[in-house]
C-alpha cells in the first residue's frame, strides 16, 4: 500500500506572529500543488490562530506542538483539543523529545495524549526516540518499542494506521548536526514497522506514516527518504527557514515539485 508521504515542520519557540506570517505567505504559493505531499506546520500556540487563518484554504496543516487531554477545567497554563479544533488546526505533535525530558512528560501522558488527539479529530504525531547513552548501552530498541506499546495500549482497536503519525528522533540527532545515517533510519523504522504489524496487522502497519526527524535539511533529505519505511520528515532547525523546507518538501515530492526560485 502506498503512503502519502509527510514533510512537517516543527518551529518549535520560534517566530512572532509577523515572522509567521511572512513565513507562511512565502509557502502558500509552493504549497499549491502539493499533490503526492502532506505538508504540517507545528507552530507556537502564539501564532496558531493566524497561522491555522492563512492556511485554512490550502493544503497545508497547521499543528500544535503540544496539547493537554482534558476538554477544558483547571489546568492552568494548558490547552485542550477543542480550543485546537476551534482555531482550524488539524494535528499536533505529542512526546516530542524536548516535552519529554525538559518538561518530565511520562510514556503514560503521551499515551493519554495520543489516545485524545486520535477521539477529538486531530492527527497525531507522536515521538519516539532514543537518547546517545541508551543507543550506546545498546537499549535503543527497548527504549523505543516501550514507548510504541505503551502509545498503543490507549488507541482504540478500531483506530486505522491512517489515523496516528510516529515520528522516529533519536534525541542524540536532534538540533546538533548529527544526522542517523540512512542506514540508521531505515533499521529503526523498519523495526518500529514490524513491531506495529505483529500488533496491530497488515493494514494498519502499511497505512501508518512513519517519519524521520533529528537534522534532517536539504543536504541528507533525500538519501533519508529513499528508505523504504520512511516516510517524511518532522524537521526542526532547516524548518525555520521557508527556502530550506520548501526544499525538503521538494525532495519528497520529487523532482515535479516547483523549485524556488
Ligand atoms: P532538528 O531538525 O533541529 O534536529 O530538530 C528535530 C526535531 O526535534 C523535530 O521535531
Amino acid at each position: 500500500m502506498a503512503r502519502k508521504p509527510m514533510m512537517a515542520a516543527n518551529w518549535k519557540m520560534n517566530k512572532t506572529v509577523r515572522e509567521a506570517q511572512d513565513y507562511v505567505a512565502a509557502l502558500l504559493p509552493r504549497a499549491e500543488d502539493s499533490e503526492g505531499v502532506d505538508i504540517a506546520v507545528f507552530v507556537p500556540f502564539t501564532c496558531l490562530h493566524e497561522v491555522a487563518r492563512m492556511v485554512e484554504d490550502s493544503d497545508v496543516v497547521a499543528g500544535a506542538q503540544n496539547f493537554y487531554p482534558e476538554d477544558s477545567g483547571s489546568y492552568t497554563g494548558e490547552v485542550s483539543a477543542p480550543m485546537l479544533l476551534d482555531l482550524g488546526v488539524g494535528a499536533v505533535v505529542v512526546g516530542h523529545s524536548e516535552r519529554r525530558e525538559i518538561f518530565g512528560e511520562d510514556d503514560e501522558l503521551v499515551a493519554r495524549k495520543t489516545a485524545k488527539a486520535i477521539e477529538s479529530g486531530l492527527l497525531p504525531v507522536v515521538c519516539i526516540g532514543e537518547t546517545k547513552e541508551e543507543r550506546d548501552g545498546g537499549q535503543m530498541w527497548d527504549k523505543v518499542s516501550g514507548q510504541v506499546k505503551r502509545v498503543l495500549e490507549e488507541v482504540p482497536d478500531d483506530v486505522g494506521g491512517e489515523q496516528i503519525v510516529f515520528a522516529y528522533e533519536p534525541i542524540w540527532a536532534i538540533g546538533t548536526g548529527d544526522t542517523a545515517s540512512p542506514e540508521d533510519a531505515q533499521d529503526a523504522i523498519g523495526q518500529i514497522r514490524d513491531l506495529l504489524r505483529d500488533l496491530k496487522g497488515d493494514g494498519f502497519a502499511d497505512s501508518v506514516r512513519i517519519l524521520y526527524g533529528g537534522s534532517m535539511k536539504p543536504e541528507n533529505v533525500d538519501e533519508i527518504i529513499a528508505q523504504e519505511d520512511v516516510d517524511g520528515g518532522l524537521v526542526g532547525g532547516a524548518s525555520l527557514d521557508v527556502e530550506s523546507f520548501t526544499a525538503l518538501i521538494g525532495a519528497t515530492q520529487g523532482s515535479d515539485w516547483p523549485v524556488a526560485e
